[in-house]
């Protein structure tokens, strides 16, 4: 990483689940699927549903004022908020927009960012330079999706995987040397089609055709994506840790997208991380894309699996084709 004018790092950390839940068994009545294939393809159980009434700012809100909350931090000094969203409330105005007036962070910028899986990652290291350049003392960064919308509940390659829920940090300047050490971010455009929401942009706006193919549901070709997670996840891993000057020994705890239990099994063996070194929560919510890191992280950190002054490394994959890695030593 480039030379830092001060080091960053996450001071707080929240995180909002919906209480509906989605079983493997009310998936079974809706798609030829069973249990036991979801189970041992994904290693997922149950995933949350939103209510009707809540969207993307909704789960946003409360994980960003819980985050808040665990900083000490208070909305009024917020100087900026970047939703990481696929599932935004609308093309416009920004869900960040609609974040900052609903917990009244007045003075704070506010924008969204468009990694998909990969879209905590890539806002971390955005709020990480605007805090490491001083323009910023303080960054809310919220990832929120409501993929049950996105989602085709005829389509069984997709529809068993997919949940909601937003989970939200706060990034501070730290202790010199602490914090966020480095990140790897990278991205194959070519990749784009292999994992897409075809229509509802600019490229083919809604119209009842659009509508009437299924064109605004998400579309993946479910086995390249796994490849690619495959061989991504370690590689990234392994970069950042190069550019933090850092090896695979030093790691204390992963804490991957949660994807696929079979994809982050493969990053343990090439990270050569035991088993209890990496948080897992999938089988509860299933892939909520850019939420999954935060909430997971969120988790870890209450249930006491991290520590002052560990390394930690976030790692995650998604559309885009995207994929983000991050080595922090530990501030909380
Ligand atoms: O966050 C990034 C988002 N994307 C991902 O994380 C996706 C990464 N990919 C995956 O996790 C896996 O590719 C899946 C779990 C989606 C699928 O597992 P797979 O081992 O790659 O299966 P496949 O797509 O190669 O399909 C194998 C078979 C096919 O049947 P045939 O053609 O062999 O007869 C599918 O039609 O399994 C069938 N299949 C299912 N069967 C029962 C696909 N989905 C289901 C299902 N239930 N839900």
């Amino acid at each position: 990483m480039a030379k830092s004018l001060r080091s960053a790092g996450i001071v707080g950390l929240g995180s909002y689940l919906p209480s509906t839940r989605i079983t493997n068994a009310d998936l079974e009545k809706m798609v030829e699927t069973t249990d036991e294939w979801i189970m041992k393809r994904t290693g997922i159980k149950e995933r949350r549903r939103a209510s009707p009434e809540e969207a993307a700012s909704d789960l946003g809100t409360k994980a960003a004022l819980k985050a808040l909350e665990n900083a000490g931090v208070t909305p009024a000094e917020v100087d900026l908020i970047i939703a990481a969203t696929i599932t935004p409330d609308s093309l416009l105005p920004a869900t960040a927009c609609i974040i900052q007036d609903n917990i009244k962070a007045e003075k704070a910028a506010a924008f969204d960012l468009m990694a998909a899986c990969s879209g905590f990652l890539y806002a971390l290291a955005t709020a990480n330079n605007y805090v490491a350049t001083g323009m910023y003392d303080t960054v809310l960064v919220v990832a929120t999706e409501v993929l049950t919308r996105a989602t085709n509940w005829q389509d069984r390659g997709t529809c068993i995987l997919f949940g909601d829920g937003a989970g939200a940090a706060v990034v501070k300047a730290v202790e010199e040397g602490k914090g966020f050490l480095s990140f790897d971010l990278g991205a194959i455009g070519a990749g784009g089609d292999l994992l897409k929401i075809p229509a509802g942009g600019s490229r083919k706006p809604a119209t009842h055709e659009t509508v009437d193919k299924n064109e605004h549901y998400i579309q993946m070709s479910g086995n390249e994506v796994y490849k690619f997670a495959v061989k991504i996840m370690g590689d990234a891993s392994l970069k950042a840790l190069e550019k933090a000057g850092l090896d695979r020994k030093d790691v204390d705890f992963l804490v991957p997208h949660q994807a696929n239990t079979r994809i982050i099994d493969a990053a343990l063996k090439r990270l050569e991380l035991p088993p209890e070194k990496v948080y897992l929560n999938l089988s509860n919510y299933g892939n909520m894309s850019g939420a999954s890191i935060p909430v997971a992280l969120d988790e870890t950190v209450k249930k006491g699996l991290i520590k002052t002054d560990d390394v930690v490394i976030l790692v995650g994959f998604g559309g885009g084709l995207t994929w983000g890695a991050c080595v922090m030593r530990w501030v909380m």
